[in-house]
């Protein structure tokens, strides 16, 4: 039989768990602060809770997804609440640091509650599918109790590992992917507009170009966990090219005038490089760079 399972916040993320949890056959209840966004849940048929502590009193499951953690204490850390969570079960689904989780799990051991935290690597509109990828670490076999109702969120549900901080940790490694990505393609429309060069134009390229910067993306981090920083025969591309091309877009954004915040920071990352030796090394070898602050 499913267990109930309660939802905490019925935010554009919050609302979708829900609905994938009902469309699942799992009994929800929801409870959101502001009482209107609950109603197309009741409408596909959930519980709403009038309180926090009749959501939690609902289930022997609850998952939480507010905006941050914070939001997430301000509703679980006074003494009714926290009282009607003992035995019980909280997923945290809401964006957060490491630290952040590791203490939760601490506070969740002291008031006598099993806790997961859970990262999404996903937008609503994945969630319930296939395609879903949820990051979850804490306790082994509570996550292996849970790993049904997880898999109703998403059909990619990995877990991490024992210390309740991976999942925030490999979400923000994995968003840092991502805003690489994302300013990149934001410095490529500053020089396409620069040089009236029309941004279909540009992103054709980009599903031409794609493939290879994710070929190069994985050999750098092989490489990096390898810590092969020589260059050697299999050696993509050194740092002494890349340092060549990276200079002809300085200077052209240079000569357009435009804004340079982000190359100001490849370009130190590639000085400590050269200035360490590493100008023909493998262009992993910057990765030894990145570590700690300058
Ligand atoms: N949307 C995405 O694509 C996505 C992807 C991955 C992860 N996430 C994560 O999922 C979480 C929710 O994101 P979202 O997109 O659903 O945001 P959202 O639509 O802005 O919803 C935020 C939710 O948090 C609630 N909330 C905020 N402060 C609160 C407080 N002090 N007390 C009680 N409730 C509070 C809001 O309640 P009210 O309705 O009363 O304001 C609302 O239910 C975030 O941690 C986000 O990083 C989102």
């Amino acid at each position: 039989m499913r267990p109930a399972i309660s939802v905490l916040g019925m935010g554009r993320m919050g609302s979708a768990l829900a609905h994938a949890l009902i469309k699942a056959g799992y009994p929800t209840t929801v409870w959101n602060r502001t009482a209107a966004k609950a109603a197309p849940l009741a409408a596909a048929g959930a519980e709403v809770a009038a309180s926090v502590r009749d959501a939690v009193a609902a289930s022997e499951v609850v998952i939480v997804n507010v905006s941050d953690y914070q939001a997430t204490e301000s509703l679980l850390r006074n003494g009714t609440v926290a009282a009607a969570l003992k035995g019980k079960l909280v997923i945290e689904l809401t964006s957060g640091t490491p630290d952040g989780a590791r203490e939760a799990q601490a506070w969740a051991e002291r008031h006598g509650l099993r806790y997961l935290d859970g990262a999404i690597l996903a937008t609503p509109d994945y969630i319930g599918t296939e395609a879903g990828t949820l990051l979850v670490s804490g306790p082994a076999n509570v996550f292996e109790h849970s790993r049904a109702a997880l898999g109703a969120l998403g059909g990619n549900v990995q877990f991490i590992g024992e210390d309740p901080g991976l999942a925030n940790a490999l979400d923000s490694a994995v968003l840092a992917l991502m805003w690489g990505a994302l300013f990149g393609g934001l410095q490529a429309i500053a020089v396409a507009r620069a040089e009236t060069i029309d941004l279909g134009v540009l992103a054709k390229q980009w599903a031409a170009t794609a493939p290879v910067i994710d070929g190069l993306v994985s050999d750098l981090i092989k490489r990096s966990a390898a810590g092969r920083y020589a260059a050697d025969g299999e050696t993509l591309s050194s740092v002494s090219p890349h340092y060549g091309a990276f200079h002809h877009l300085v200077d052209l954004m240079k000569a357009r005038g435009i804004d340079r915040t982000i190359t100001d920071g490849y370009e130190a990352v590639f000085r400590r490089a050269i200035d360490a030796g590493h100008l023909h090394d493998d262009f992993a070898s910057l990765s030894q760079f990145m570590g700690q602050p300058a």
